[in-house]
């Protein structure tokens, strides 16, 4: 049976469909219980993927390497540029031309806002958008969306807070789509200067959602079933000074996690600089390094699914 997304990109989250997002959470739930079960699994076996990583990463990349391991397939990295062609010059469009000849389905991330698509129009085998610059990051929203019905059991009827740097945030801009299909009250918490684009908040108060904006992320979370932190994206700033004005905007700690729902979800993409002291990390809603882990599953049902060996 042909997969829905068999040979499709996964570039942005916008765009997917409702039953798309059921298929891949379904998946990721099924390769989930066989990893728990140490079932061997070789989906993949035969497959090549292709990693280029233009910027940092330690939990995409690795993931994903460790989800195509998984699943009994292959990898080939580019984790450092400067030991690349890329170099020397050559264009993102070349690169990938040359690597769709060496590998069954491409995983990339650049520091370039569309890079993803870009790559996607040149080549015939499926691209997985691993992070566009501040533009959006489609498969950590995806494992944040399986995170939340684990921890709180449903996607429907949640307050969530999304607090930080709503601007830059490339999570938070495919995150906020995911949500916005299920009855979701949305909180946009963060400083003035980064606001989630006027865009992204037109867009979906036009699809219905209801969203508040407030700098206060105390009184966000004495409300909220979900609190998803986020970093202030210090490379995407052109001033320092602002970034050093605003890198302590929110810190979440014991206090306020105290005055929370006792049952409050925290959540964060990570990497953490200091959004949440660490002696939160004690609180049983603390989710950060499970919703870290999800990424497995939820990066093995991508692959499986773009590859059509689910
Ligand atoms: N959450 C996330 O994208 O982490 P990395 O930058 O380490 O891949």
């Amino acid at each position: 049976m042909t997969s829905i997304l068999q040979g499709k990109s996964i570039l942005r989250t916008d765009t997917l469909t409702d039953e798309e997002l059921d298929v891949i959470l379904a998946t990721a739930d099924r390769f989930e219980k066989a990893l728990k079960a140490g079932r061997r699994l070789d989906n993949m076996a035969g497959q090549v993927m292709a990693a280029m990583f233009f910027e940092p990463s330690t939990r995409t990349r690795l993931s994903f390497e460790a989800a195509m391991h998984r699943l009994g397939g292959d990898v080939i990295t580019i984790a450092d540029p400067k030991t690349s062609s890329a170099a020397k010059g050559e264009s993102m469009a070349d690169a990938v031309r040359v690597i769709e000849g060496y590998a069954d389905v491409i995983v990339m991330r650049h520091p370039r806002k569309g890079s993803a698509k870009e790559a996607a129009d040149a080549v015939a085998v499926p691209v997985i958008n691993g992070g566009d610059g501040a533009g959006q990051h489609p498969t950590q929203a995806l494992l944040d969306t399986f995170t939340i019905k684990k921890e709180q059991g449903t996607l429907d009827g949640l307050t969530v807070s999304l607090a930080g740097d709503l601007k830059n945030g490339r999570t938070v801009h495919s995150l906020v789509y995911l949500l916005a299909r299920f009855d979701t009250r949305l909180v946009f918490v963060s400083p003035s200067q980064l606001r989630m684009p006027a865009h992204i908040t037109d867009d979906l108060q036009a699809k219905g959602v209801e969203i508040t904006e407030t700098e206060d992320l105390s009184k966000a979370m004495q409300e909220s079933d979900v609190v998803y932190m986020t970093r202030i994206q210090k490379e995407r700033f052109e001033d320092p000074e602002e970034y050093e004005r605003l890198k302590g905007a929110y810190v979440l700690d014991v206090a306020m996690v105290e005055q929370a729902k006792s049952d409050i979800t925290i959540m964060h993409p990570l990497p953490r600089v200091n959004e949440i002291k660490t002696d939160v990390d004690g609180y049983a809603g603390a989710a950060y390094f499970r919703q870290a882990h999800n990424g497995v599953p939820v990066r093995m049902a991508l692959l499986a699914l773009v590859t059509g060996r689910e």
